[in-house]
């Protein structure tokens, strides 16, 4: 199974568009897909309490991911950076386990031109800090509220094309890399 991440709280945000639309083009290629829209978070992870320990409510986003083989993570740009909200979802992970060895994909979106190029590399640290796997290939959405068509597809077909070709690579990588999961010992 695979996580999209949309990597924003925000209401309606453009990020839940194209996690969906990644969701789709991965299902289209067999893949079994759980997206995690972090507009969903529980709000009572919020509390300053949480950092030591986890409302029962969150259980289910730590097992998406502890269960899953690989994260893709749809990442807007905020202020030149990623959206505090994720960094914040990254942090409250269990550490250090939760993205050892873990193939990870990124896709960027903004309003601007450089469709959150920033962003993703900034996070792309995050994630190798956290000692994943990070897929080379990224692609980037710049102008994301004229790119994004009314039934939510791309319409640039220079984009469409990158992205497919990004998720397909992303799946052999996937199958590459097994991921050894939490619990599990490396040699079995
Ligand atoms: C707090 C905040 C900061 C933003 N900063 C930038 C920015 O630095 N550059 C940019 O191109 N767009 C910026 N935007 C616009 C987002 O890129 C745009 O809303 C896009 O749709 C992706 O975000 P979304 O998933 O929240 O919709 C910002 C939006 C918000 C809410």
């Amino acid at each position: 199974m695979l996580v999209v991440i949309s990597g924003t709280n925000r209401p309606q945000s453009n990020s839940s568009r194209v996690a969906r639309l990644c969701q789709r083009r991965l299902e289209a290629l067999g893949q079994e897909v759980e997206v995690l829209d972090l507009v969903d978070l529980p709000v009572e992870l919020y509390r300053p309490e949480s950092y030591a320990e986890k409302p029962a409510s969150f259980a289910a986003w730590q097992g998406a991911i502890d269960r899953c083989a690989g994260v893709l993570t749809v990442v807007p740009e905020y202020n030149g950076s990623f959206p505090g909200a994720l960094k914040y979802f990254v942090d409250m992970l269990a550490f250090p386990t939760s993205l050892v060895g873990m193939p990870c994909s990124f896709v960027g979106l903004s309003a601007g031109t450089w469709g959150a190029l920033r962003a993703v590399e900034q996070l792309q640290g995050v994630y190798q800090y956290r000692q994943a796997l990070v897929y080379p290939m990224r692609t980037f959405v710049p102008k994301v509220y004229e790119e994004l068509s009314a039934d939510d597809e791309l319409q640039t077909e220079f984009v469409s094309k990158l992205l497919d070709e990004q998720l397909r690579g992303f799946c052999e990588f996937v199958q590459r890399n097994p991921r050894t999961k939490p619990g599990e010992d490396a040699g079995s």
